[in-house]
């Protein structure tokens, strides 16, 4: 283990335990708590999580962590400082701080949360030895063991959604942080359950991440799922307005296929006002439905098509094979 390693993670440490003792303890950190309070964030996951306060000051962690030995150029490199005209500069200023964690529970990166509104929202650790996000599930140590157990986690957009929802029990719940699902990351949740409920946000963005993290995942061998949040809800919002019973209910009720939930997709996308736009509709949904290798399956949603536009069995499984073919 190189030295550098050991600094940084000893910098991350400090840094993360500093953040903290300043939300719980000080009056430095009282923003951060009372915005705690609004996102209805109690104390005792505040603490579960680490989660601290990054002051408004310029550079009193730096100070703080030259004082400890650390080198601020090194500082610098590891992404908690940086350099502008008017001298040195703390990167996360005033803002709501999520430690996150390699998988043996050691502080690697944060995330943090502007207090109120502000642009960005989110500001993240740069990627460093010790940090590739296209690695990093969030929160991974503290997941595994839940999602081992049932074979079953839920992918989320969040750190907000992460920490509602283990917040409200339900702790096999991980988020890939600020960017799309990598396969790295489909892989690490295929080597652990034998299938993931994709639960993003219910709003346009949202659902096209879903689709695509649904097709990843079904792309590496584990069976998606994904559930369809009331419009313009997030896991949080739905926590804090409904409660974990609403939750629940819509994790019972709601979860879907990945090719029902790509149907239902299309519809809220397509207009089915006249003959020209159903048609489209329908080669779209045959698209859809020629990725989906259970047969029982597809032939179930051929039916509902069927019913529905009033178009027989035999015409649409004859352009589902057609479109089969022209596909592979
Ligand atoms: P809240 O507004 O605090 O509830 O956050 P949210 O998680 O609902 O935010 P949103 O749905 O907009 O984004 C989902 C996730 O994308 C966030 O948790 C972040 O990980 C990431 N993200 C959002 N905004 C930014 C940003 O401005 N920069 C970066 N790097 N990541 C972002
Ligand atoms: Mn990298
Ligand atoms: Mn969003
Ligand atoms: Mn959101
Ligand atoms: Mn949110």
């Amino acid at each position: 283990y190189s030295e550098k390693r050991r600094d940084a993670l000893r910098a991350y440490e400090l840094a993360a335990k500093w953040y903290q003792h300043l939300l719980l303890n000080t009056v430095y950190g009282r923003p951060g708590r009372t915005y705690l309070e609004k996102r209805r964030i109690s104390t005792t996951t505040a603490h579960d999580f680490q989660l601290g306060l990054a002051p408004a000051s310029r550079d009193s962690l730096m100070a703080f962590l030259e004082r400890r030995g650390l080198d601020p150029v090194f500082l610098m490199e590891i992404g908690l400082g940086a350099t502008g005209e008017h001298g040195r500069y703390d990167r996360f200023r005033n803002r709501l701080m999520f430690p996150i964690w390699d998988g043996q529970g050691r502080v690697v990166a944060f995330g943090g949360r502007v207090l109120g509104r502000g642009e960005p929202k989110y500001l993240n650790s740069p990627e460093t030895p010790l940090f590739h996000k296209g690695r990093h599930l969030y929160p991974w140590h503290k997941a595994r063991s839940a999602l081992r157990k049932t074979r079953r986690a839920f992918l989320l957009e969040g750190y907000m959604d992460v920490v509602a929802m283990h917040q409200a029990g339900f702790t096999a719940a991980v988020a890939s942080l600020g960017t799309a699902l990598t396969e790295e990351q489909a892989r690490m949740l295929k080597h652990n359950v034998d299938e993931v409920i994709v639960v993003y946000d219910g709003d346009d963005a949202g659902r096209r991440a879903a689709v695509r993290a649904g097709l990843l995942l079904q792309g590496v061998g584990v069976t998606a799922k994904a559930v369809r949040l009331p419009p313009g809800m997030d896991p949080d919002d739905l926590l804090r307005e409904k409660g974990p019973e609403a939750m629940k209910r819509v994790l019972e009720q709601e979860t879907m296929s990945l090719t029902a939930f790509r149907l239902a997709d299309l519809r809220d996308r397509r207009s089915l006002a006249n003959a020209e736009d159903r048609v489209s509709f329908l080669q779209e949904a045959l698209n859809v439905l020629a990725d989906e290798e259970s047969a029982v399956e597809a032939e179930t949603h051929l039916q509902s098509l069927s019913s529905e536009f009033h178009i027989s069995l035999e015409a649409l499984r004859h352009d589902l094979d057609e479109t089969r073919q022209r596909q592979t």
